[in-house]
């Protein structure tokens, strides 16, 4: 074998290796002991190469997110994704973002606050649990979580809250992406998020990242 194709086997083999061995740790750890992800991690989760692997015009196309929808982002973080969310559901739509930490939080402000973000005026900022969302029965068109469901301690205590807010018809919309510790298997949140009473379930995306779509049933029995 040439010494240039030994070379570039070790290479890929340890990048390899590395990345298995940190996603198989980050997953041990995560399983012991469900946190928050740390608000220092706001940076990297708002930055234009984290979006390259997760392009905002796909996540809004597989959540079916459309103009004048009345959404709720759970676990927004530092707001990746929500300033595109705000623009696609313009004119009359508006978005809900939610987050348990404050720190999250001041970050989607700083952004909001730039020049090349003024024209946004449809965001509300809401600091609070997924478990115990301020808002009335059958309130929501939409409510999409984006690497963030894995992470609640209780999801199905969440997704049933998701459900209760969610008008009749309306989407639960759930984006995973692989190298989040939290992953699932598209299988798992199927199981989930139907175990909480949604139907109709859509995976859109690849094993990396995919989008499941879900329904609250009309004929639910929660309202
Ligand atoms: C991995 S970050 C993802 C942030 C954002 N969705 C994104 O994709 O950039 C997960 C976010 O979910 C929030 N979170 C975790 N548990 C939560 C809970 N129980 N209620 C509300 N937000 C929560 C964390 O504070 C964090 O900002």
């Amino acid at each position: 074998m040439p010494t240039w194709l030994l070379v570039i086997i070790i290479v890929l083999g340890s990048i390899l290796g590395f990345v298995f061995l940190w996603l198989t740790l980050a997953k041990v750890v995560r399983k012991l002991w469900r946190f928050p992800a740390p608000s220092y991690t706001g940076w990297f989760l708002d930055s234009g190469f984290r979006r390259t692997f997760q392009p905002p015009e796909k996540v809004i196309a597989r959540s079916d997110i459309n103009p004048g929808m009345k959404v709720l982002e759970v676990g927004c973080g530092s707001g990746a994704y929500t300033t595109f969310v705000a623009r696609a559901v313009e004119p009359k739509g508006k978005v809900y973002a939610l987050d348990i930490q404050r720190k999250m939080l001041d970050q989607l402000q700083r952004k909001l606050e730039k020049p090349e973000n003024q024209d946004i005026h449809n965001i509300k900022l809401i600091q609070a649990s997924a478990y115990e969302l301020p808002f009335a029965d059958a309130f929501l068109d939409l409510v999409y979580m984006i690497t963030v469901l894995q992470e609640i301690p209780d999801r199905h205590r969440a997704l049933l809250e998701a459900r209760r807010v969610l008008k009749p018809s309306g989407i639960l919309a759930v984006t995973e992406f692989f190298p989040d510790p939290d992953y699932p298997l598209r299988s798992t949140l199927i199981k989930q998020a139907t175990g909480a009473g949604f139907v109709d379930a859509k995976v859109l995306g690849n094993f990396w990242n995919y989008t499941a779509r879900f329904i609250k049933p009309k004929e639910s029995l929660w309202l």
